[in-house]
């Protein structure tokens, strides 16, 4: 597979087309809403994400890129599983997250999805609330976007929108446990840490200890060299 850098040009936030088909309905997590955003700030350094570079993901569905400058493939065709607590996730990773979710329970944890696929509606809906959250908090509109978009991305360029990626909380609220297991974990059944600490200015992401992206067999070497799936592909033949 190839991957090249080129420049990226303007219209990468365009609203990229995304057809669903939801086929199934599977049981890998009971029904209990989770939060999904922290109390928590941090200031991602945004500013220092090299937004003008385009990084090819090649042809391979399990390694699409999408970030703050790759918008959702305008093609992304996704078939859904919908989870017995109504989250949706793309029918390909359902496998892998299944056998995640039993080895873990086996292991004494309580995981569930708080988030899977999300609409472009969705996606938007999830980031006005967010901004709203910190102008009730008396932020100015400038603040409570820059704050909302260093955990949710522009509608448009978020991975839940693509179906691979899931946020994974502990149902009882012992999330650190969670979090982990998962860390040492989940790269066995194809998923990464998808936003590390110290990498938000290569992800455009905060540190996200609940979100992980499905990438299959490259993940154990990817985890163990350290690197995000935009320094995977940009170092990739
Ligand atoms: N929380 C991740 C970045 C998203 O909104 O897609
Ligand atoms: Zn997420």
């Amino acid at each position: 597979m190839k991957h090249q850098l080129i420049a990226a040009a303007a219209g990468l936030l365009l609203l990229a087309a995304c057809a669903v088909r939801q086929t199934q309905i599977s049981d890998p997590t009971p029904a209990v809403p989770v939060p999904t955003v922290p109390q928590t700030e941090t200031t991602a350094p945004r500013e220092n994400i090299p937004a003008e570079t385009v990084i090819s993901s090649g042809d391979d569905w399990k390694l699409t890129l999408v970030n703050a400058s790759h918008a959702l493939p305008e093609d992304w065709d996704a078939e859904l599983t919908v989870l017995s607590n109504g989250k949706r996730v793309d029918s390909r990773i359902y496998p892998a997250l299944q056998r995640m979710f039993d080895d873990a329970r086996k292991a004494g944890l309580d995981p569930i999805v708080g988030e899977g696929y999300r609409t472009h509606a969705e996606q938007q809906q999830m980031l006005d609330d967010r901004i709203d959250s910190y102008l009730q908090e008396g932020r100015t509109q400038q603040e409570a976007e820059q704050l909302a978009l260093e955990y949710v991305a522009v509608p448009g360029t978020s991975e839940h929108e693509l179906g691979l990626a899931v946020d994974i909380n502990s149902q009882s609220g012992n999330n650190e446990a969670v979090y982990v297991w998962l860390a040492q974990n989940a790269p066995a059944y194809g998923f990464i840490l998808r936003y590390p600490e110290n990498k938000e200015t290569v992800t455009g992401i905060a540190y996200e200890p609940w979100h992980y992206r499905y990438v299959g067999d490259v993940a154990k070497k990817l985890t163990a060299e350290g690197l995000t799936l935009e320094e995977y592909l940009a170092q990739s033949p």
